[in-house]
């Protein structure tokens, strides 16, 4: 009993029969015809092959792949980074967020004039790129938080240093660890005269921050958003910590991804800003969120220059809503405008 037939096997893989044929066959398996029983030492190896960890179960035979089975990610491409800016009020995230920006503008391509989309992307001297959401604040973490979007794989906590850490720092940390997310510690306005780094440095490590400097893996990076010093430095560390990470996607499989915001523009109607989590977004593709859908007529990155695909990681604003969806909405691509239009 313990054995499935090559075809049934080929089904749940969801592989067509003939490139089936040919991998058994590369696996040194003799007889590959559909009807053919494969045992179950047989049928896992194959399994695993195409990257799934199959289940033997003795009575039912192999029928049980789970489906949100930890995948060997290392054969996909990388993606940037997603940061989120927090911090407490004042501290100056948004002067953060400003220069960043600036920066993506020098480096940048052509046109040079930012779109304001809810995200942007910089591109690093390194050809490496950082995505940041540019919709900081704990309502847009909490929003997509609690609509299950987790979006971000960093945050960079911002902490004056003339002020130290306040309520609103003790918060993002909280969500940044209820969600699981590492923290980069940016200690902001070093110009000042009456910034106190190593007081910041002390009162986070009391409230459970682990830095780098006495043995734990939290980074810090003393910045000044104002005159720009450090920025490279804060680039660097985020870059140093998705190295570590190593954020991966699959590229060549549908579109997935998240609202990060929407609205009505005069003369292109509702917009979106998706942010792509996984799989690549193209020009016509037909998308859900939430009870809206899309078919994507025209979509332009932060610096509004026009894109036909937008690959993991990557923030674009795609003009083509029927409605405008909510932010913190899961993006899922549809197969045909038949099944969404029923
Ligand atoms: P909220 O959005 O209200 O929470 O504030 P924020 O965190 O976005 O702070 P914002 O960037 O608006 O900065 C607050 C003030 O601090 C502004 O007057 C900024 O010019 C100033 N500021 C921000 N960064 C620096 C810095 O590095 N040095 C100095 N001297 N001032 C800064
Ligand atoms: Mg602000």
């Amino acid at each position: 009993p313990e054995a499935i037939t090559v075809s049934n096997l080929a089904k749940i893989i969801c592989v067509r029969l003939a490139p089936f044929e040919r991998k058994l066959r590369s696996l040194g398996i003799e007889y590959t015809t559909h009807d053919h029983l494969l045992n179950s030492e047989e049928a896992s190896l194959i399994a695993m092959e195409y990257d799934l960890n199959p289940i033997v179960d003795s009575i039912a035979a192999i029928d049980l792949f789970p489906k949100a089975m930890p995948k060997d990610m290392s054969i996909y491409p990388l993606r940037p980074p997603i940061v989120t800016i927090m911090g407490h009020v004042d501290h100056g995230k948004t002067t953060l967020l400003d220069a960043l920006r600036k920066t993506s503008v020098a480096a940048g391509e052509v046109g040079g004039i930012t779109q304001h989309i809810g995200a942007f992307s910089v591109s690093l001297p390194s050809q490496k790129t950082i995505t940041f959401l540019d919709t900081p604040g704990h309502a847009a973490f909490s929003a997509m938080r609690a609509r299950g979007a987790h979006v971000t794989d960093i945050v960079v906590l911002v902490v004056a240093a003339d002020d130290g850490v306040m309520p609103q720092t003790l918060e993002a940390i909280k969500h940044a660890k209820d969600a699981g997310v590492p923290i980069i510690v940016a200690i902001n306005k070093i110009d000042k005269h009456d910034a106190n780094s190593r007081k910041v440095r002390d009162s986070l490590m009391r409230h459970g921050i682990e830095l780098e400097e006495v043995g734990g893996d939290t980074q810090c990076v003393e910045i000044s958003a104002l005159t720009g010093k450090g920025l490279g430095e804060l680039e660097e560390a985020i870059i140093t910590l998705a190295e570590l990470n190593d954020y991966r996607a699959e590229v060549d499989i549908e579109a997935e991804g998240v609202i990060i915001e929407s609205q009505i523009e005069k003369g292109k109607g509702n917009v979106a800003t998706v942010l792509v989590k996984r799989g690549t977004l193209k020009q016509g593709d037909i998308i859900v969120a939430g009870t809206s859908w899309c078919k994507v007529r025209i979509m332009s990155d932060d610096k509004g220059q026009s894109l036909k695909q937008a690959p993991p990681g990557t923030p674009v604003k795609v003009v083509g809503w029927r409605e405008t969806p909510n932010t913190g909405d899961e993006v899922l691509q549809a197969t045909d405008e038949v099944i969404v239009g029923a």
